[in-house]
C-alpha cells in the first residue's frame, strides 16, 4: 500500500516537474532573480557544463582525452521566433567549425524545433541541410534528437529528405513511442540511429510506460537496428538492458553506448575499460534551467542532490568521476 502511494506520488512529481520546465513565468522568474538564478545553476553544473560554447568545448576535449567520443548539444528546443532561430543555427555552424579546425571527431545534437521546425516545417529543413553541408566539410556528425510524439512525423520526414543528401546526418528514435517499430523499419539502411527510452509525457495509446514491457522493446530496437545494418548509439543508463545486450555477445564497429553527462560515470568507465566504445552526450546554453527540470523528472533522488548543491560552495565537475 505505502508502495503504491510512493510510486504515485513519484509519477506526480515527475509530472509536476516537466510541466515546471515548460512555465515561462517561472523560467523569467529564475532568469531575473539573481539569487536564484545563482544557486540553480549552481545545481544544473551536475549536467550542464556551462553556458557558454567554450564549457562545453573544455569538457568534451578533457573527456576524448580519457578516450570517451563526444556529443554536443547546445540547449534549446520550442523557438519560436525566427531571429532566435537563426542565432541557433549560426551557434551551431560556429561549433562545428571549431570542431573541423581543431580536427576534433565529434557528434553535434539538437533539437529540430530549436531551428524553426515550431515556426515552419521548410524553414526547419532548410536549416537542416546548411547545417549539415557544413559539418559534412568539417568532417562533424550531425543527430536530430527526437520530440514530443506530436512532432515524431514531422522530424522523421525532415530527416529523411536531409538524410538522403548528407549520409552524416542521425536520428533519435523513442522506445516508448508504439509507433517506433515501424518507423524504424522505414528508414533507408544503412543509417545512424540512436535508440533512447523516451523523455517526454505520452499518452497511454500512444506510448509504453516504464517497465519490463519498455526494456523488452528496447532490446528489440537495439536488436532489429543491427539486423537493419544501421550503425546504432545505445542511449540508455539502464544497467539491465546493457547487461542483456552485451550477455547477448552484443559487440563490433556498428554499435557504441552514449550517455548524458553527469549521470552514471560510473557505468560508463566500467563499460570503457572493458573496451566497449562509449560516447557522452554534453550540453551547453542559456536554456539549461528546462535541461535541469528534465534531469531530476525521470530520476527523482536527483533531487535530493540538487538540493544538497544548492547550498553547498563546492565546484561540480563532472568530467572528473569519468575514468
Ligand atoms: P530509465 O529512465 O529507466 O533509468 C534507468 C536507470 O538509469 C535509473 O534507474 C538510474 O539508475 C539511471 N538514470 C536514468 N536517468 C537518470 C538521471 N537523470 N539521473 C541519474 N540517474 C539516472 N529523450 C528523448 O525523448 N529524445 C531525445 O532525443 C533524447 N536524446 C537522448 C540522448 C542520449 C545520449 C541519452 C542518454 C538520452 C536521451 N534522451 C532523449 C533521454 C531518454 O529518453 C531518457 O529519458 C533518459 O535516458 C533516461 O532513461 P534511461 O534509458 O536511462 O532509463
Amino acid at each position: 500500500m505505502y508502495q503504491d502511494q510512493a510510486l504515485d506520488l513519484e509519477k506526480q512529481f515527475t509530472a509536476a516537474l516537466k510541466s515546471i520546465a515548460r512555465r515561462s513565468d517561472l523560467k523569467s522568474y529564475v532568469e531575473q532573480t539573481p539569487q536564484l538564478n545563482r544557486i540553480l545553476r549552481h545545481a544544473a553544473a551536475r549536467f550542464v557544463t556551462g553556458e557558454a560554447r567554450q564549457d562545453g568545448l573544455d569538457a568534451g576535449q578533457k573527456l576524448i582525452a580519457k578516450g570517451y567520443a563526444i556529443s554536443l548539444e547546445y540547449i534549446g528546443e520550442n523557438t519560436t521566433d525566427a531571429s532566435e532561430c537563426e542565432a541557433a543555427v549560426k551557434e551551431m555552424m560556429t561549433l562545428i567549425d571549431d570542431f573541423g579546425q581543431k580536427g576534433t571527431p565529434a557528434r553535434v545534437s539538437f533539437d529540430l524545433s530549436h531551428i524553426g521546425l515550431s515556426l515552419d516545417t521548410e524553414l526547419a529543413f532548410s536549416n537542416l541541410m546548411k547545417l549539415a553541408e557544413q559539418a559534412q566539410r568539417a568532417g562533424v556528425e550531425l543527430f536530430i534528437s527526437m520530440e514530443e510524439s506530436s512532432k515524431t512525423g514531422q522530424i522523421l520526414s525532415v530527416y529523411k529528405r536531409a538524410a538522403s543528401i548528407y549520409p552524416n546526418v542521425g536520428i533519435t528514435l523513442q522506445a516508448q513511442l508504439k509507433r517506433t517499430p515501424q518507423d524504424l523499419a522505414m528508414l533507408a539502411s544503412p543509417c545512424r540511429v540512436r535508440i533512447v527510452k523516451g523523455a517526454y509525457q505520452e499518452s497511454d495509446d500512444r506510448s509504453i510506460p516504464r517497465s519490463p514491457a519498455l526494456n523488452e522493446r528496447y532490446v528489440e530496437l537495439v536488436e532489429s537496428s543491427i539486423r537493419q545494418g544501421h550503425f546504432v548509439s545505445i542511449a540508455t543508463h539502464d544497467e539491465q538492458i546493457i547487461k542483456t545486450l552485451l550477455d547477448q555477445g552484443l559487440t563490433g564497429s556498428n554499435i557504441e553506448f552514449e550517455m548524458l553527462y553527469g549521470i552514471r560515470p560510473d557505468l560508463s568507465s566500467r563499460l570503457k575499460a572493458a573496451g566497449h566504445p562509449v560516447r557522452i552526450y554534453l550540453t551547453y546554453g542559456q536554456e539549461w534551467y528546462l535541461y535541469l527540470c528534465h534531469r531530476i523528472a525521470e530520476y527523482p533522488p536527483n533531487l535530493f542532490q540538487a538540493v544538497i548543491d544548492l547550498v553547498s560552495n563546492e565546484e561540480i565537475e563532472p568530467v572528473q568521476s569519468y575514468n
